[in-house]
């Protein structure tokens, strides 16, 4: 595991959006996994800016996002659909074909997750995953829990996730309550991981995550096990280490 300790959120973002834009140029069709959430909103904004600029051509990636809420039309703003439309997918010069989020809009979440984790390997797995972690270690939406779950599942969100959440609809009671989400193994699949962490208030789980105890009450640290993984965290977030 390599740590990079970028100066602030914007050093974090130029540096995980370079990551993201070697993988691009030097496999134009890779595969993509990709995260919502507010930490790669300035990745993304990078990355749209690589693409004006004429360094990226996106045309021939492939990608796969981490988890969707369940039962929210891709149509609702809050959708993970929607957030990767607005912040990067209208942006970019990429196929729309080539893009895969598990369908929210599916009520049966054994088929949708049973779909989905097939999607991901006919793909070959990820080249690149991008991800975010929440701060109570989560990844995609694997929270603590007393074992791994391996494949795309669906979760009930834990009470602190949907408090973190509902600042982002009108009030708590429409934050979704279950979300779809690759697995550990499906995550873990990826030939490289990139994982972006920043702010203070992130700083004790950073520690824990990554050099703490392997354990599935801290979902994250699993990636100390990945043979390849970046973690960039910006100076609050690196601060304990
Ligand atoms: C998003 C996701 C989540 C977020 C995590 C951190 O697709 O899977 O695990 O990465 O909740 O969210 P932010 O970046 O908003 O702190």
């Amino acid at each position: 595991m390599r740590i990079i300790k970028a100066k602030d959120y914007a050093d974090m973002s130029r540096k995980a959006a370079n990551i993201i834009a070697a993988q691009v140029i030097l496999k134009p069709d890779c595969v993509l996994g990709l995260a919502t959430g507010s930490t790669p909103i300035g990745t993304y904004k990078e990355l749209i800016k690589g693409y004006e600029n004429g360094d990226l051509d996106f045309s021939l990636v492939k990608t796969a996002n981490l988890d969707e809420y369940r039962g929210l039309p891709k149509s609702n703003d809050q959708s993970y659909d929607y957030f990767m439309k607005d912040n990067l997918f209208n942006h970019i010069n990429i196929n729309f074909e080539n893009l895969n989020i598990p369908n929210g809009e599916n009520p049966d979440a054994e088929a949708e997750c049973a779909r989905y984790e097939a999607v991901v390997k006919a793909l070959g797995g990820q080249d690149l995953q991008l991800l975010g972690m929440g701060h109570n270690g989560h990844i995609g939406f694997n929270e603590p829990a007393d074992e791994f779950v391996k494949e795309t599942h669906c979760v009930d969100l834990q009470e602190s996730t949907i408090q973190a959440n509902k600042r982002f609809f009108e009030k708590v009671e429409d934050v979704p309550t279950q979300a779809y989400t690759m697995g550990i193994n499906t995550i873990m699949q990826a030939k490289k991981i990139l994982v972006i962490v920043s702010g203070a208030d992130k700083a004790e789980i950073v520690k824990k995550a990554f050099f703490g105890p392997v354990t599935p009450q801290v979902p994250a640290s699993i990636l100390q096990m990945h043979p390849d993984v970046v973690v960039v965290v910006d100076e609050a977030a690196g601060s304990l280490i």
